[in-house]
């Protein structure tokens, strides 16, 4: 027997999910198919570190230059980089693998940028590469870019990674901390 509140409750149901699928203003809670978390290191290129840097500023406004990062808050400058990936927060472990791409400064007014990179794995473990999109408002405790794709072991790969920056030392060394959640995997 289906009493009377029963059936209003259903109708409430089917009432909100089907408002909410219309509007899709929530999305659907999933489980990621793969979770991963990998740590990566740049050292910036400031004019007497060329041994040592991963990266380096290739753009710069007319106002700075490319030894320095420009004043203020970075603004244009557009920096190159190929930095060792690690399973933990020791620059000084055995490389995964590299991530390579490029970020840009693009506000004026905060620190904020944006970051177009891949991660290159040609280990035992994994073979392939993943590639990454977003903006880094860096202030942040954590930011949110897209995982846009990917090949290899992350053939059609696509979900979210979480950056933490780990460490930061003046303009020369930041360490972030990604965490990656794909949402399909193959
Ligand atoms: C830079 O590299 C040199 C050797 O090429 C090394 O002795 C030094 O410790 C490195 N510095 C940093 C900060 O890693
Ligand atoms: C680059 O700019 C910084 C700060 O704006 C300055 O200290 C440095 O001398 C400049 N370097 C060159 C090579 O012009
Ligand atoms: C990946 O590793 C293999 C075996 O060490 C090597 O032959 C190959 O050239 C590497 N590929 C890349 C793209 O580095
Ligand atoms: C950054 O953090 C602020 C405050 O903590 C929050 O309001 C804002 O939505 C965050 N922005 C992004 C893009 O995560």
């Amino acid at each position: 027997m289906v009493s009377k509140t029963q059936i209003v409750a259903l109708f409430l149901c089917f009432l909100t999910s089907t408002s909410s699928a219309t509007y899709g203003r929530k999305p659907r809670p999933r489980r990621p198919c793969k979770e991963l978390v990998f740590y990566f290191h740049d050292v910036l290129f400031k004019g007497n570190n060329y041994h040592n840097a991963t990266s380096a500023i290739v753009g710069s406004p007319q106002w700075g230059n490319k030894t320095a990062m420009a004043v203020p808050f970075n603004y244009g400058d557009l920096v190159v980089f190929d930095d060792p990936i690690t399973l933990d927060n020791n620059l000084h472990s055995p490389p995964v693998g590299r991530a390579q791409g490029m970020y840009f400064y693009d506000q004026k007014n905060t620190y904020n940028a944006w970051l177009g990179f891949s991660f290159l794995f040609n280990s035992t473990k994994y073979v392939g590469t993943l590639n990454f999109a977003g903006a880094d408002p860096l202030l942040n405790k954590t930011r949110d870019i897209s995982v846009i794709g990917g090949t290899g072991d992350f053939f059609m790969a696509r979900g979210v990674a979480t950056l933490m920056t780990d460490a930061f030392e003046g303009d020369v060394y930041f360490r972030l901390r990604v965490d990656i959640n794909l949402y399909e995997c193959w």
